[in-house]
């Protein structure tokens, strides 16, 4: 009706789509994930949600991390964070994977489902499976209240608030710094001194400030988008904390505009995705300078030299990738280990904008559901 669409328009913000709108929330909802939680000067976090699970949570022997989708993608960047900064080893399963092929499970293991809805139904039967083998279940959503945290012992809310366009884009990354909040609270009086403590909350607390000056890039971003927009593949590329970011991208791109998308560890190529390329084939690379850089640069160069197309997401200053790239998206430099919540905007961006150019339905697209209840 006439009165739901104006509704709706107010409800966009004048934005075009759910998405971008949510898309550009992102340093607020960054900041709302972290309010009361990061302590800089305390050197600690509290997370209200699982403080009294906190002992347990840090005797695990193993977590096992379930969820589905863009979910899946924050749990493995979870399991980067875990285990480097807790030093605890983490396995990341699909929520459909873990249920039906009877997981070894105990009382010594925490089993950790994320979802947004809180309702998706492969990972809630991950939950009871997890449950039933006596494992320590803990959730990570957003939807208050839903399903998921309901059944779970203990969890952390992400706060990220209602979440539209049905491509998920603020949940992730406030998955992401619940994670990365969850693994620094594991890490405190183990593995990390208190000065390094401080040092990972401070740059913690400059993701949002960095988030907001990414954001300024749209412009760049949509030209971006405008001449590859027809292309029929794309390839995503990244190592380390930027393997998922790479999956993330390639996900995003095929959810809304339905074009083929591969996300790869940049040092697998050689085994299989180099076959790919030529020149109607679009790399995207996320470059940041972190230990793997000059490692990729190589990659990039074997691309070149085989016609692809290359887009690159560098850290701030790198000069040596402009020479190799026929774009480059420049984003501020920071740890790797923070990495993540900010080479993932310029993906989302791309993406909306490729569907958007396209004509396609970007908050709807086909075949696909915000949450999906079924099996
Ligand atoms: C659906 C949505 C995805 C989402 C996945 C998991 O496939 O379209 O955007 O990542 O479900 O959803 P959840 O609510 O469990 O995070």
């Amino acid at each position: 009706t006439e009165l739901d669409f104006s509704l709706e328009k107010i409800e966009k913000g004048g934005f075009e789509h759910f998405m971008l709108k949510e898309i550009f929330e992102q340093p607020e909802v960054m900041r709302d994930v972290m309010r009361g939680r990061v302590r800089i000067e305390e050197g600690r976090i509290v997370l209200g949600g699982i403080e009294d699970y906190l002992d347990r949570l840090k005797q695990a022997k193993r977590i096992v991390i379930c969820a589905c989708g863009t979910s899946w993608h924050a749990g493995l960047i979870g399991e980067y964070l875990i285990e480097d900064f807790a030093r605890i080893p983490v396995e990341v399963d699909y929520a459909s994977e873990f249920r039906y092929r009877n997981p070894i499970i105990g009382p010594d293991d925490v089993v950790i489902v994320i979802s947004q809805s809180g309702e998706t139904a492969d990972t809630l039967a991950a939950l009871r499976a997890a449950k039933e083998r006596g494992a320590m279940v803990m959730g990570i959503c957003n939807v208050v209240g839903s399903t998921i945290p309901r059944e779970t012992m203990c969890g952390i809310y992400t706060h990220a608030g209602p979440e539209v366009g049905v491509a998920s884009t603020k949940a992730f990354t406030a998955q992401v710094i619940v994670l990365y909040m969850l693994a620094l609270a594991l890490s405190k009086g183990r593995t990390i001194s208190h000065d390094e403590m401080r040092l990972n909350l401070k740059e913690l607390s400059q993701v949002p400030g960095h988030a907001a000056k990414i954001l300024e890039l749209d412009a760049q971003i949509q030209t971006i988008a405008e001449s590859f927009k027809d292309a029929r593949n794309f390839l995503y590329l990244g190592r380390g904390y930027n393997f998922p970011v790479a999956l993330e991208g390639a996900l995003k791109l095929k959810e809304i505009s339905y074009i083929h998308a591969e996300g790869y560890p940049a040092a697998e190529m050689k085994h299989g995705p180099i076959a790919l390329i030529d020149e109607d084939m679009p790399v995207i690379f996320i470059a940041t300078r972190d230990s793997s850089y000059n490692k990729i640069l190589s990659n990039i160069e074997e691309v070149r030299s085989r016609k692809g197309r290359v887009i690159a997401i560098a850290s701030e200053g790198d000069t040596e990738v402009a020479r190799l790239a026929e774009h480059v998206i420049y984003i501020p430099q920071a740890s790797a280990q923070i990495m993540p919540l900010l080479t993932v905007i310029p993906l989302q961006l791309l993406s909306y904008h490729i569907a958007a150019l396209r004509g396609c339905n970007v908050d709807r697209p086909r075949n696909l559901a915000k949450s999906v209840t079924v099996e």
